[in-house]
């Protein structure tokens, strides 16, 4: 092997600057050069690539976001739109590619995986929704930014007995909802299609049990979530006796500073990535799995979205008593 790409690509997550970084300096260690790949899989059918050293990936290991920028380029699904990044990679001389990124990007990693380009896929998404995968980079910080919000808002909420709802990221996951719910002492559960009226009666059980306030996290894919909760308390508010206060966190959470956690693991996965590479293992993610930075085959992670985990959904409703 002597030159490699490496990309981010969807949703940046804390963490990805970390794992650019460790491809750079392990692939450079083997005397390999690492081009970085520009705004994702838009830089691929574009041809934008920029050489990357040592020095290049010096000071971004505490930096959120991504120093390569990304793009969600869902037309990277057709293989139509795959063929001139090919033709791209081979006028450049790039022998194979590391993938950071979310479901979305492991799909493509996928789709140029089959075209017979050697692969590496790197598990990174805040919502931690890749199969296969028991934590991707970038959760650990967005949980913990989320889970200060919630800190935060339960002071106010039990100086007034309010009622207060905060909606974490997760389009197509609870993930983040669930835990961030979990690890704040939310008073419900953070069910990703709660009904309105259970909520009613959740928050009035909080109240007569002693509780000064009640706490409601949800996924921002919820079927109600904050915009439609909050319409729908508003219009009821003379029936339910009580009124709800709306927090949207959004992308907030995913623009911080990777937690130590984070910038750990994109570092050993950058590196077990290159180690791949270099032994041939391609068409594979690497990830944390079991405690252990472990490859799971491409084809096994893109079946689809990991789904929650039903012991914890039933922990947390026990602990929201
Ligand atoms: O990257 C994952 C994620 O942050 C989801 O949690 C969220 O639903 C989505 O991306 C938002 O996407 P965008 O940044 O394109 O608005």
């Amino acid at each position: 092997m002597r030159r490699v790409g490496v990309l981010t690509s969807g949703g940046d997550a804390p963490g990805m600057n970390a794992a650019i970084r460790s491809v750079v300096r392990t692939g450079v260690h083997r005397s390999w050069e690492i081009l970085g790949v520009r705004q994702g899989y838009r830089g691929l059918i574009d041809g934008l690539f920029t050489p990357l050293g040592t020095r290049d990936v010096g000071g971004i290991i505490q930096r959120g976001g991504t120093i390569l920028g990304s793009a969600r380029a869902l037309e990277f699904k057709r293989e139509d739109v795959r063929r001139p990044a090919l033709a791209h990679l081979e006028q450049h001389g790039i022998e194979a590619l590391a993938i950071i990124g979310g479901n979305g990007s492991q799909t493509g990693a996928h789709g140029l995986s089959e075209m017979g380009v050697p692969v590496v896929g790197i598990a990174s998404t805040i919502d931690n929704d890749l199969c296969g995968v028991d934590l991707t980079i970038g959760v650990d910080t967005a949980l913990n930014i989320a889970l200060e919000a919630i800190d935060r808002l339960k002071v106010t909420a039990s100086s007034h007995q309010r009622a207060f709802l905060v909606e974490v990221m997760g389009r197509d996951s609870g993930y983040l909802a669930l835990m961030s719910g979990m690890a704040g002492g939310a008073e419900v559960v953070p069910e990703v299609e709660a009904d309105p009226e259970d909520l009613a009666q959740i928050r009035h059980r909080a109240y007569e049990i002693g509780k000064a306030h009640a706490l409601v996290v949800v996924a921002e894919g919820a079927r109600y979530n904050a915009a439609s909760l909050a319409g729908y308390f508003a219009d009821h508010r003379a029936r339910l006796g009580f009124e709800l206060r709306v927090t949207t966190l959004g992308h907030v959470q995913r623009g911080g500073a990777p937690t130590a956690f984070d910038r750990l693991l994109a570092t050993r996965s950058g590196a077990t990535a290159i180690e791949c590479l270099a032994q041939g293992r391609y068409g594979v993610v690497v990830g944390l799995t079991d405690g252990q930075i472990r490859e799971t085959p491409l084809a096994d992670v893109v079946v689809g979205k990991k789904s929650l985990d039903q012991k914890l959904l039933e922990l947390a409703s026990v602990l929201a008593q």
